[in-house]
Parts: C-alpha cells; sequence; structure tokens
C-alpha cells in the first residue's frame, strides 16, 4: 500500500515538472529574449601582443619606462595605483637616484602623499620618498566622485587582473572611442549615449564615465631612441606598465614554471626508467624453441591429425 502511495506521489511530481518544463519551453520559444544593445554592439577586446605574453615572456623595460610616463603624465590625474611604491620602479632599470629625482623633485611626479605639519600637527602635504607609494590624486571616494560625474576611476594597480581580456582590454578601451553608430539608433532609440558619458564599444554597457584620455599623437614627449609617441603606441605603453603594476613578479614566475616542467619531465625519464628495471624480471619473456614452441606444437598436431595419428 505505501509503495503504491510513493509510486503515485512520484507520477505526480513528474507531471508538474513535465508541465512547467513544457511551459518554459513554449515561452522561450513563442517570445525570445528582446536583443539588448549590449548584446549587438559590445566587442571583444583587440589583440594586443606583449613582451611579457607567454610562458617565457619577459617584461620590455623600455616599455615600461614609456608606460609610466604615460600613467604619470595623463592617467594620474584621475587614478591611483596605490599598490606600488616608487622604489618598486628598480625593477624598470632606474637607479636609486633617478628613483629620489622622479618622486621628490616634482620635476616628473607632481602630487604629494598626506603628511603632517611638524610644527603645528596640522594635516599638510609633503613630497614622496622611495619608500612611499604612489599617492591617489583624490583624498578619498567622494572626492574621486565630486570630481567625475559620480563616478569611481578605479585603482589601477590590478586592473589588468581584474578585467577579462587584461592589458588586451586596457588597451582597447584606451583606443576604442568613436562616435555612436547611427545603426544603432535606429535599432535602439533609447540607448543613446547620456550627456556626460562616453560611447565605448570596449566598455561592458558601451557608454563611460572616462573622456578619452589619450587624444592626440605626441600628447607626451618621449624621450630619444622611442617609437613615436601615437595614440596607438602610448595606449600599449601603458597597458604593458599596468601588466607590470598588476604582476611586477611575472618574469620570476615564468622562470619557476619553466625550472619545474624541465625538472617534472626529468623525473618522468628516471621514473619510466626505473619503472623499467624494476619489473623487468618479472614481465621478462620466455622464448621457447624447439619441440615446446607453441607454433611448433602447434604444425606437429596438424600433421597428426592429417595422419589419423591419436593424442
Ligand atoms: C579625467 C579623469 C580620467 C583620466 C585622465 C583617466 N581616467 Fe580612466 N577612468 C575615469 C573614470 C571616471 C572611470 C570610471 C568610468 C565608469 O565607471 O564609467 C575610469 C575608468 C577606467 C578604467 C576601468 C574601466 C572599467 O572596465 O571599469 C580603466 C582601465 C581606465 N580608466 C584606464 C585609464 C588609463 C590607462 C588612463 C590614462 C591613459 C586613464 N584611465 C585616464 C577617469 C579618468
Amino acid at each position: 500500500m505505501i509503495r503504491l502511495f510513493s509510486y503515485a506521489a512520484g507520477a505526480v511530481l513528474t507531471l508538474v515538472l513535465m508541465i512547467s518544463l513544457f511551459g518554459t519551453v513554449k515561452e522561450a520559444i513563442v517570445s525570445p529574449a528582446a536583443a539588448s544593445v549590449e548584446h549587438e554592439y559590445h566587442r571583444e577586446p583587440k589583440e594586443l601582443k606583449l613582451a611579457s605574453d607567454g610562458p617565457l615572456g619577459k617584461f620590455d623595460r623600455a616599455q615600461l619606462q614609456r608606460g609610466l610616463q604615460v600613467y604619470t603624465e595623463v592617467c594620474a590625474a584621475c587614478h591611483g595605483v596605490s599598490l606600488v611604491s616608487f622604489g618598486d620602479l628598480s625593477a624598470l632599470g632606474y637607479n636609486e637616484g633617478q628613483i629620489k629625482a622622479f618622486a621628490g623633485s616634482g620635476n616628473f611626479w607632481k602630487i604629494e602623499v598626506p603628511s603632517i605639519n611638524p610644527d603645528t600637527g596640522e594635516a599638510a602635504t609633503r613630497k614622496p620618498t622611495p619608500a612611499d607609494r604612489f599617492p591617489s590624486p583624490y583624498p578619498n571616494e567622494t572626492a574621486a566622485r565630486a570630481a567625475n560625474r559620480n563616478a569611481l576611476p578605479p585603482d589601477l594597480s590590478l586592473i589588468t587582473k581584474a578585467r577579462e581580456g587584461g592589458a588586451a582590454y586596457t588597451y582597447s578601451l584606451l583606443v576604442g572611442y568613436e562616435k555612436q553608430p547611427a545603426e544603432l539608433l535606429k535599432h535602439f532609440p533609447t540607448a543613446k549615449t547620456p550627456d556626460g558619458l562616453y560611447y565605448n564599444p570596449y566598455f561592458a554597457n558601451l557608454n563611460l564615465a572616462m573622456p578619452p584620455p589619450i587624444t592626440s599623437d605626441g600628447q607626451v614627449t618621449y624621450g630619444e631612441g622611442s617609437p613615436p609617441a601615437t595614440v596607438d603606441q602610448m595606449a600599449k605603453d601603458v597597458s604593458a606598465f599596468l601588466v607590470w603594476t598588476a604582476e611586477p613578479k611575472l618574469e620570476n614566475r615564468h622562470r619557476t614554471g619553466i625550472v619545474v616542467v624541465v625538472f617534472l619531465l626529468f623525473a618522468t625519464i628516471l621514473g619510466y626508467m626505473s619503472y623499467k628495471n624494476i619489473w623487468a624480471e618479472a614481465k621478462r619473456k620466455v622464448a621457447l624453441k624447439g619441440p615446446l614452441d607453441p607454433d611448433n606444437q602447434a604444425r606437429r598436431n596438424r600433421a597428426k591429425g592429417k595422419a589419423g595419428i591419436e593424442g
């Protein structure tokens, strides 16, 4: 009786599930989800090749230095890289004197770090030293939003790790600003870019609050021997720099990776050889010759059969 009852309960449950599944499928066929403007117009990041790519990649120091220059002269007005200290710049090939001059002379780096007046104890600012982290342009989030139409310019230290596409995304975003296509407005009349935002098909919702930061060739003056400071080149350089800020130890990781792979290969070969050695005795094939060879036995049996000899 109990069993019958549980069969009935199972049947009812299955029926309910079937009915709801049918409803969902019918709904999906009869009224499919409307195409969204993001779905239609959002673009995947452009391809970007950097020296640090791949398992053997190394940083291109000259490019990182140019990227630092673009960051300092353009992006630092709105974005911090608060996880990097001035002293870390030694990894880009600068010596101590150059770093001191960069941070503290006021010629290159303009933003001061919060401090106190040693005489009065009041809030003040001072020039950074190599031990300081890069100071952010705004004292707090409220100030940052107030200066950017309520949008928050994110700290860029880890941005190439935090966004899908990494450096390629940052690069595409910087060179991807364009006029909103007329085609888009025809299909989606309500999707017009709001005032104060900028159309950029690489940004997830197509409109972002960052005004195009790199607008003209030669906006930053590169030193001797550098490639021409085109918009494209500057965008690439600053993206490469942001790969470094996000993972300054990338080269160590690559080196360790190679050593580990070589070691594992070696261990595999060694393991295979010792396996062969240990099992050699047990797996030894015994070759039988003469009357005991299975082929010879079969031949003998056939001949006996033909000749009518039993056994
Ligand atoms: C005038 C201020 C300003 C400058 C200069 C500026 N940005 Fe921005 N940036 C913003 C604001 C504001 C946002 C937030 C946009 C939003 O959320 O709509 C932002 C967002 C970003 C984002 C994140 C986009 C995302 O996916 O959330 C990246 C990456 C970025 N900026 C890179 C840069 C780089 C690199 C430079 C220098 C070449 C730069 N920005 C210069 C204001 C600025």
